[in-house]
């Protein structure tokens, strides 16, 4: 019988090598990997293209509620579209425990709103924001074995944050359940208190976000995560590293022996504290806000040589999109946000342009190599989330997630263009060499050249493995 599909003459790039062969699919998975697979029902020409596993986006947010109204620009469906057409074909969104509310009933929810309207696979991290018995002694063992293996926590964030022994019996649950735990490490009483002082000074605008959120409160976060894994000897993933400092935490961490994974995003290579200043430390500034903000140029430097020497293991979007304007006081500019840069829904979108940033400034600019890209970008969050080898692998029985790039392929990243529900990209104007021009998912073309040819429930939901590092 033929096969269902031929991806013909590409250069396979894996984390560790390339090489050029040909790619046979059926049912949806990979069946072979040959020199030429020519019996087949559909034949992708892929000369001259690479021919990569599809990107795996281990840090996204949709359809999460805010404390404060504001609503997020994406749904399942237009961020799994616009994911689709960023060259993904898995992202992992999470699924927030609201305070006062059962994780599980939260979960159920979030099924609910991805049910059907997916155009990528999508899994589930979990957030922990209510440790309560409850949760710590039922709900949560019983998510980890249906497939929910890791959790976020928080150490700020009015509404999410947990105190230090809170993280330490979500630490202990972790362990007995080999969960694996992301934390959004900044200190939250520095945080306030230097809020507290810009404000006392007039200084609201969002520019002084990144003030508040200092490196400093982020460094000292991240060792005491560190710590406190450590003292329940559980390993963790410090996510969305800004720079030098917190980055020096983890090596530190890592010379003794700590399991700590790192994780880095596009914000910190492609954007700085000048952002925030938007055209004249006017109210643009909030266009850049998120958490932990973009610090300067040595930070993205730090950033960079992380990326090289294995500091980091993934590169996640962090996608968190808001519309800048927005209808009904929805959106980051609204009239608490005008009074002070605390009131500035935090996140920006960039599930679309993860991969294009990154191939662009790593890999054209020879920064980084091919395979460091797709270990960064697919195959390490697939290992560390508990998906691979079924994603973020080209091999035999993987399933046929694949996605051609086009590396002399030029284009400069517009809001015209892209897929997701924001008003704007803090990438406009940003001019990308090297694109992803299509996407393949369980053997589907789903985005060509730019195009999205996928539909809502092409996508599927994965339950997942223990980290492939516990
Ligand atoms: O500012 C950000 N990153 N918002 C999204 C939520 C988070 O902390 O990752
Ligand atoms: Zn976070
Ligand atoms: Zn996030
Ligand atoms: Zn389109």
């Amino acid at each position: 019988t033929p096969l269902d599909l031929a991806i013909r003459g590409g250069t396979i790039v894996t984390a560790s090598d390339s090489f050029i062969a040909d790619i046979g699919v059926r049912g949806g998975k990979i069946v072979q990997i040959s020199e030429t697979i020519e019996n087949a029902l559909e034949t992708v020409d892929a000369t001259g293209l690479m021919v990569l596993p599809g990107g795996v986006d281990g840090h996204v947010h949709l359809s999460q509620p805010t404390s404060d109204g504001t609503v997020m620009a994406d749904d399942f469906e237009s961020g799994t579209r616009s994911a689709a057409a960023g060259g993904n074909t898995t992202i992992l969104p999470f699924a927030l425990q609201e305070k006062g509310r059962s994780l599980r009933q939260c979960v159920t929810e979030y099924h609910e709103k991805a049910e059907g309207n997916c155009l990528v696979d999508v899994s589930f991290h979990l957030i922990v924001s209510d440790p309560t018995p409850q949760v710590l002694g039922q709900e949560l063992p019983a998510l980890v074995k249906d497939g929910y293996t890791s959790f976020k926590v928080f150490m700020t964030y009015d509404d999410l944050m947990l105190t230090d022994s809170q993280l330490l019996e979500v630490f202990e649950v972790a362990r007995r359940e080999k969960a694996l735990v992301m934390v959004h490490a900044e200190g939250h009483d520095a945080i306030k208190h230097m809020t507290r002082k810009l404000e006392e000074s007039g200084k609201t605008a969002p520019y002084y976000h990144a003030l508040a959120h200092s490196e400093i409160a982020e460094r000292e976060a991240t060792h005491r995560a560190i710590s406190h894994a450590q003292l329940t000897d559980i390993p963790i993933v410090i996510v969305h590293v800004s720079g030098r400092d917190p980055m020096e935490q983890i090596q530190w961490a890592r010379k003794r022996g700590l399991k700590v994974f790192a994780e880095t995003c596009p914000q910190y290579i492609a954007l700085t504290k000048d952002d925030l200043q938007g055209l004249n430390m006017d109210f643009e500034g909030a266009k850049y806000v998120c958490s932990p903000p973009p610090r300067d140029q040595a930070g993205q430097d730090a950033i960079w040589e992380g990326l090289r020497d294995g500091t980091f293991d993934i590169f996640s979007s962090d996608h968190a999109p808001f519309q800048f304007q927005g209808s009904n006081n929805t959106g980051k500019d609204n009239p608490n946000a005008r009074t002070s840069f605390k009131w500035v829904p935090n996140g920006i979108p960039g599930v679309e342009t993860r991969l294009p940033i990154l191939f662009s400034e790593g890999v054209s600019k020879g920064r980084i190599s091919i395979e460091r890209f797709v270990a960064l970008t697919s195959t390490n969050p697939a290992r560390l989330y508990g998906l691979y080898p079924r994603k973020g692998s080209l091999v035999v029985g993987a399933d046929a997630d694949i996605v051609l790039w086009d590396r002399e392929k030029t284009a400069t990243i517009r809001q015209q263009d892209l897929h997701h529900g924001a008003d704007y990209t803090p990438y406009e104007g940003m001019e990308i060499t090297g694109w992803p021009v299509r996407t393949i998912l369980r053997g589907k073309t789903i985005m060509v050249d730019g195009e999205v040819t996928g539909s809502k429930g092409d996508g599927a939901y994965c339950s997942r493995e223990i980290s492939d590092f516990i």
